[in-house]
């Protein structure tokens, strides 16, 4: 998967710090903390007409991420959506958009790693795009990436931070190997996720997904789960080992910015065949979702 430039980004307005800047001129200080150590949270959110699905959830995310880092004067939710909104109305925008909300630990007085050189307090960056799920429907490739997911005892992957190397190694061997994305296993072995999405399979009937361990605890994840308890949907929290996926009947992905899409194929295995009636109910039933709940935050007039 390579997303294409869409020109309908060119005259973005992106907000930073309450000010809304033109994508050409858009830029943050070469002392924030962002840019010197990664030292940065952030959200990837969707809206649907007017409405952002999940709005709370990843608002609170953004939060347990930041406090985790000892961010100090983090926006509440009430603030970060007041500069959400301000930056869709800005943009005229209502639907098939995708934001990245960033907080950063703010800009240091002098260049260094020590949170104690933060002294201006976050910097909060809304970066809305027009970004439609971004893969391909029917079906994604994977490889399985010889980079491990990092366990919470180095860097928490619970804390949602802008320090995405770990996925960035996986992801250039994902390209080299000519496929979309790549399989993550955790330091056991077990499927951890992928670079960018959570994990799922069908065998027998029943939805299995791996453990958060290694992996952010995902909205979209949480939602499946939610789904298939509501709409008595066999499901199971697991650890989930090599063999076990490739015998699957069906697997797919699962994130805000591509939604619930089907792998095809795994380390040159195929996954699954043409039908895929698990993904299909349940990716119905999120799209009803999607449809009717969230969170309004631009009027459609
Ligand atoms: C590493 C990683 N995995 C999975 C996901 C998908 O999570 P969500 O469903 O909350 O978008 C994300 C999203 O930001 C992510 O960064």
């Amino acid at each position: 998967m390579k997303q294409t430039y869409n020109p309908l980004n060119q005259n973005l307005l992106i907000n930073i710090n309450g000010t809304l800047h033109h994508r050409d001129h858009a830029g943050i200080s070469p002392f924030d903390s962002a840019v010197q150590g990664g030292d940065a949270v952030w959200e990837g959110l969707r809206l649907y007409n007017g409405r952002i699905f999940k709005l709370n959830e990843h608002l609170d995310r953004l939060r347990h991420s930041a406090l985790a880092l000892a961010f100090t004067d983090i926006p509440n939710h009430a603030t970060l959506t007041e500069e959400i909104s301000k930056t869709l109305e800005a943009n005229h925008m209502t639907d098939g958009v995708h934001i990245r909300l960033t907080l950063t630990r703010g800009v240091k007085y002098t260049s260094g790693m020590d949170p104690r050189l933060n002294t201006a307090g976050p910097t909060l960056i809304v970066l809305a795009e027009h970004k439609p799920p971004v893969y391909d429907r029917d079906g994604i490739r994977l490889i399985t990436s010889a980079i491990r997911r990092i366990p919470p005892d180095c860097v928490d992957q619970n804390i949602h931070s802008c320090n995405l190397l770990n996925s960035i190694l996986a992801k250039i061997q994902a390209n080299a190997a000519g496929v979309d994305d790549a399989l993550m296993l955790d330091l056991n072995g077990f499927v951890a996720e992928t670079n960018a999405t959570h994990v799922f399979i069908v065998f027998n009937g029943v939805i299995y997904t791996s453990h958060t361990d290694s992996c952010p605890e995902g909205i979209t994840r949480q939602t499946v789960l939610e789904l298939c308890a509501t709409h008595g949907i066999p499901h199971q929290v697991k650890n989930l080992s090599l063999s076990e996926v490739y015998r699957a009947d069906e697997m797919f992905c699962t994130g805000t910015m591509g939604e619930l899409v089907p792998v095809v194929e795994l380390d040159g295995r195929k996954i699954g065949g043409v039908d895929r009636p698990m993904l299909e109910r349940v990716a119905g039933h999120f799209r009803t979702l999607t449809q009717t709940e969230g969170v309004p935050v631009v009027s459609l007039d």
